[in-house]
């Protein structure tokens, strides 16, 4: 039996994640897999009723499960970040989830913006790290809300966490087509020297992995002009962030795209990469694909291979065959009739 925490949040997540626990419920039956789901209604309500994002304990209730579904967090009623910082941040952070795992797979060319780039071409695995650099090193303002008010904040990077994320990103690679990108900013950020140390240093114990290197903005360049040249690319986390809405674009659109934050063999969240779009929350305008990909990314984690596959192949079904023509929410097909598609494909 799996335990799942299930935070739908904000927005457009509990319309996505409703979709996606439909699928997940399918599998289950189908392949007899014993999942249960408990539910937590953190986010925004929470938080205008409350004063708080989540619980105090929140962290730890969840923590004694096996993995959690998240959908969205965001509102513009609650000061930007407020929210997001907490359970997103406080999930990734204080639960020292390093790995950030972001597949941008391309399912068909018709949803590619690109001229002339099919599925064959555009199959990366970004391996963002979660849980340092800008994002969690010291920040603050002096003389705030004056004239001579100073906003910083400064990225870092450990040696373990360095190491860690790059020794995962090559194990990924070794699974996949054997090419490890590391992308940086090392000709301008100094404390990027680091991650080029370290990727050397860890890159002997991997000979037969093809490794590169290459800075942000030329890396944001090619994959515009060339994706085939990338199959697993590790980079920090704010490049992650950035590379990854730019990757799942090229591949559809960002509602496509899932995200697993893991600490191997400790504990899983998984979401879609999107954020909770308020102002197309509750017109069933989203794509719940993004979050049906992670529930499968979520099954693979857990050890449920068949699951996750059946998920993806009735994705790939879906994608792959040209039969949903519009992904983003311009289009006609609702969420709730994709989330039918999917189980249709499923069964
Ligand atoms: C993401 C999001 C988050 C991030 C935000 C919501 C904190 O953009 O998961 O990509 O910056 O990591
Ligand atoms: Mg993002």
């Amino acid at each position: 039996m799996h335990r799942i925490a299930v935070i739908p949040g904000d927005g457009i997540g509990p319309e996505v994640i409703e979709q996606g626990l439909r699928a997940l419920s399918e599998v289950s039956r189908k392949f007899n897999l014993l999942l249960e789901f408990t539910q937590f209604p953190w986010g925004a309500e929470h938080y205008l009723k409350t004063g708080k994002p989540l619980p105090e304990d929140g962290l730890k209730q969840i923590s004694d499960f096996e993995a959690v579904y998240v959908g969205a967090i965001g509102d513009p009623r609650v000061q930007t970040g407020v929210l997001e910082r907490a359970i997103i941040g406080g999930l990734r952070w204080d639960l020292d989830l390093y790995v950030n795992l972001r597949p941008m797979k391309l399912y068909h060319e018709q949803h590619c913006p690109l001229k002339k780039i099919g599925p064959s071409d555009l199959d990366i695995l970004v391996v963002r790290e979660n849980t340092e650099d800008l994002y969690t090193g010291p920040s603050g303002f002096i003389k705030k809300y004056t004239e001579d008010e100073v906003a910083f904040g400064t990225a870092f990077y450990t040696r373990k966490g360095v190491e860690r994320i790059i020794r995962y990103a090559f194990d990924q690679a070794r699974k996949r087509r054997k090419k490890l990108t590391l992308c940086d900013k090392a000709n301008a950020v100094q404390a990027h020297e680091i991650w080029r140390r370290v990727f050397s240093f860890v890159g002997q114990e991997y000979p037969d992995v093809t490794q590169e290197t290459i800075y942000v903005d030329a890396c944001a360049m090619a994959l515009v002009r060339k994706p085939q040249q990338f199959d697993v690319i590790v980079t920090t986390n704010l490049f992650g962030d950035i590379l990854t809405d730019l990757g799942s674009e090229l591949c559809g659109g960002v509602g496509l795209a899932p995200s697993g934050n893991i600490h191997p063999g400790k504990f899983g969240f998984f979401e879609p990469i999107h954020g909770s779009a308020p102002k197309y929350a509750g017109k069933k305008k989203a794509n719940p694909l993004g979050a049906i990909l992670a529930g499968s990314m979520m099954l693979q984690y857990l050890g449920e291979e068949k699951g996750a596959q059946a998920i993806e192949s009735a994705v790939t079904e879906l994608l792959g065959t040209g039969k949903l023509k519009t992904l983003g929410t311009e289009s006609e097909i609702s969420t709730d009739q994709i989330g039918d598609l999917v189980l249709d494909a499923l069964s």
